[in-house]
């Protein structure tokens, strides 16, 4: 993890956030390679889920909530974990997660802490302007759930996917982007006739352990687990969290959780006249009924099966994954991110020969210009001047293609390319630099 860390700052993926003014703990921003590979990483999974499906729709909601959406889905209530103060040093903690220090000292008694950010809405700061970060992307997904419904004319099976950011004043955040107080969550609500729920739920669960390994995560690394007892979160009639190796210990990277008709239940209004399964409190404040009527016009509330994924700490998983070091002739090390090509933050950097010379650089801009129309990814040019140490850089970022351009470029009209992994270099023609560019981009496992 530390060197992980390290290279992440060096490099700029990922900084500690606020940092000049000593930092807040639990909150990271992501530099300029950190946010190409986070927005890569989302737009496979907008891809896999959205666009090469014919089920599920997208959206983008508000981060600040309505109190109601909070009470009427268990969060006000429930989404707490219990804090504990320890007597001797005085420190707060998570009762599970006693630091080494604090082991045998005398705690507190725990009591619960909702991890929720409060705020006001307005000038007026008292409890009628309440709202609340969101907690989860989920939530402003089922209160649309008509809206989508009356400007799509969807029926059963369907979804409604997000991505965005999710805020919770976790009480111990760590292990850097792992545990962390604002974060972004890429989350599908699927919503499907009461019954197919448990057949659905199953698809769900290979679908996303396909996904992660096709982003570079191989399936033995995974692991699925039935989350039981006291863990299984008040809405879920059964939940199969993905488990991953991260360099801390065996965690959870996403959850696919059934959480029957429990959502829509609690929001609805006239709950009375629908025959809901799940235990919800009584709803005096929705002015919308959601349902969904099925072929003999009987009102049903669909389940829904649940997979939400923590972009973070899928983030963190493809950097770990990637990262490797290989052993060189003559006690040389090698670092290099192995990163999938679609994850890429750089796709290929063109290398002039010599920095000062007019000639090669005008012509790196000049392939670079080409290759960057495709909107394949970035492409850089890297004037260092030095081809080594630029072959190095970008190796350790992780760019599968270095495109060489030296004097021959000039006169014989040809460059060099060198692949990442295996660091193979081959001289091709400048005029099939385009076309190889694109096969060697869409052949992917995406
Ligand atoms: N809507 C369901 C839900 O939010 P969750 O298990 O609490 O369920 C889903 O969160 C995913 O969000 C987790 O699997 C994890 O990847 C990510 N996540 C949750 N809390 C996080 C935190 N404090 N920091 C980073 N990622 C987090």
């Amino acid at each position: 993890m530390e060197e992980l860390v390290a290279l992440c700052k060096r490099r700029g993926f990922i900084y500690q956030s606020n940092e000049i003014y000593g930092g807040i703990q639990g909150l990271y921003d992501y530099g300029p390679l950190g946010v190409e590979l986070k927005n890569n990483l989302k737009n496979a999974w907008w891809k896999s889920i959205v666009y090469n499906r014919d089920d599920v729709e997208g959206l983008d909601t508000s981060i600040l909530t309505h109190p109601d959406v909070l009470k009427y889905s268990g969060h006000q209530d429930t989404f707490t974990d219990p804090l504990v103060d320890c007597k001797s040093c005085g420190l707060r903690f998570r009762e599970d997660q006693i630091p080494e220090q604090c082991i045998g000292e005398e705690l507190t008694d725990p009591r619960e802490f909702n991890l929720m950010f409060e705020t006001n809405v307005g000038p007026i700061i008292d409890d009628t302007s309440k709202a609340y970060l969101r907690p989860e992307t989920a939530q402003q997904i089922f209160i649309n759930f008509k809206n989508v419904i009356d400007s799509t004319s969807r029926t059963l099976p369907f979804g409604i996917a997000q991505i965005g950011k999710s805020f919770r004043n976790e009480i111990t955040p760590r292990n850097f982007i792992f545990r962390v107080r604002e974060f972004e969550q890429m989350e599908l609500e699927f919503f499907v006739t009461p019954g197919d729920d448990e057949q659905w739920h199953k698809k769900w669960v290979d679908e996303r352990h396909t996904w992660w390994s096709s982003q570079g995560i191989p399936k033995e690394k995974l692991k699925l687990l039935n989350v039981t007892g006291d863990d299984l979160a008040h809405y879920s009639k059964s939940t199969v969290d993905i488990m991953y190796q991260f360099p801390h210990g065996l965690e959870e990277l996403e959850g696919i959780a059934n959480r029957t008709d429990f959502d829509l239940g609690s929001h609805s209004k006239n709950q009375k006249e629908l025959s809901i399964d799940a235990k919800v409190i009584e709803n005096k404040d929705s002015n919308t009924r959601l349902a969904i009527q099925n072929e003999n016009n009987e009102w049903i509330v669909p389940y829904v099966i649940e997979p939400s994924a923590g972009v973070d700490r899928g983030v963190l998983a493809v950097l770990n994954e990637a990262y490797t070091v290989e052993e060189l002739d003559g006690d040389k090390k090698r670092t290099l991110l192995k990163l999938k090509k679609h994850l890429s933050p750089i796709k290929a950097a063109v290398i002039p020969l010599k920095r000062n010379n007019k000639d090669l650089v005008a012509l790196a801009h000049t392939i670079k210009n080409s290759l960057q129309k495709f909107q394949i990814g970035r492409v850089v040019v890297e004037n260092t001047g030095n081809i080594g140490k630029s072959y190095r850089k970008h190796d350790e970022i992780g760019t599968p293609l270095c495109i060489t351009i030296d004097f021959d470029s000039l006169e014989k009209n040809t460059l060099t390319l060198r692949d990442r992994d295996t660091m193979e270099q081959k001289i091709i023609p400048i005029d099939n630099v385009k076309e190889f560019f694109i096969n060697y981009f869409t052949y992917d496992s995406e």
